[in-house]
């Protein structure tokens, strides 16, 4: 059921995944979490939202879950950065977790469910885990909906590379606008469905985001996905790559993610 995780752990990737906060990505959930909750994290990736959760819920606990323990032991090393204490580590599945029914007030997802087999029964599962009247909480990234300025040859090369090499492994890139749906199909009805973004549009901000992009479509699993499965050459990687850092350095340069969200009761 588990699909193939598109991006992988490379350093580029983790570089994106390190930026986020609970502030920039988990914006929707903030107003819900009360201290001395107990969180699941699915797919805690490096952990710097799992870190900023758990300090919110203090002294709740929270349980990072992950798919390998080399993923794993990536958020144990922010947790332990951190100085945090109230964080538990835990390798499983959200097609099927390995907790007893009923077991916390919380269960949040950020940019999990694009990636997996079969999101509807993922829901089903953090439902399952998630006490009565507690939180399931997801967000995802609505890559058909990503906007930009130039609207450069090269970035539209990326999205649609992006985009086969994503189906090819089994996940929706096009999530974001999909989450309602799940959820009604995974038999929520107390849902609250809302949309929100990131936006990449000052000097410092475009090098960031158009410098690792120009990495990660060279060096990441994504990288090697693309070359193995024939679907681009290094030539149209590089050409990619190249188009990122014309981005990054363009003074007009603007860009817009598009991210579905829901908080639904169990
Ligand atoms: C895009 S990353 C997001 C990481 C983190 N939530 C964040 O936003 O920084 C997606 C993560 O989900 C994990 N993942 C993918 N499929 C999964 C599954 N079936 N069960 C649990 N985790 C999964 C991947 O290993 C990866 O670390």
């Amino acid at each position: 059921m588990a699909a193939v995780y598109t991006h992988g752990h490379h350093e580029s990737v983790l570089r994106s995944h390190r930026w986020r906060t609970a502030e920039n990505s988990a914006a929707y959930l903030l107003p819900l979490l009360t201290p001395g909750a107990t969180v699941l994290d699915v797919g805690c990736g490096p952990g710097t939202i799992t870190g900023d959760l758990a300090t919110r819920i203090t002294p709740g606990r929270l349980t990072a879950l992950e798919m390998t323990e080399a993923a794993l032991d990536l958020a144990r090393a922010e947790i332990a950065r951190r100085h945090l204490t109230n964080v538990d580590f835990a390798v499983g599945d959200v097609h099927a977790l390995d907790f007893p029914d009923d077991t916390f007030d919380v269960v949040h997802a950020h940019q999990v469910l694009q990636h997996v087999g079969d999101p509807v029964q993922a829901l089903r599962e953090m439902r399952r885990v998630t006490r009565p009247g507690g939180i399931i909480a997801v967000r995802d990234s609505d890559y058909a909906a990503f906007t930009w300025f130039p609207e450069l040859p090269e970035l539209d090369e990326w999205l649609a590379l992006y985009d086969r090499i994503a189906r090819a492994n089994g996940g929706e890139p096009n999530a974001g606008r999909r989450l309602l749906s799940w959820a009604h199909a995974a038999g929520f009805t107390d849902i609250t469905a809302t949309s929100s973004t990131w936006c990449f549009a000052t000097e410092e901000d475009r090098t960031w985001w158009g410098t690792m992009w120009a990495d990660r479509i060279l060096n990441s699993a994504l990288a090697t996905q693309a070359l193995t499965t024939e679907a681009a050459t290094e030539a149209d990687l590089r050409r990619i790559s190249e188009g990122w850092k014309r981005w990054a350095t363009e003074k007009d340069g603007w860009m817009s993610l598009l991210h579905g969200e829901l908080i639904a009761r169990a």
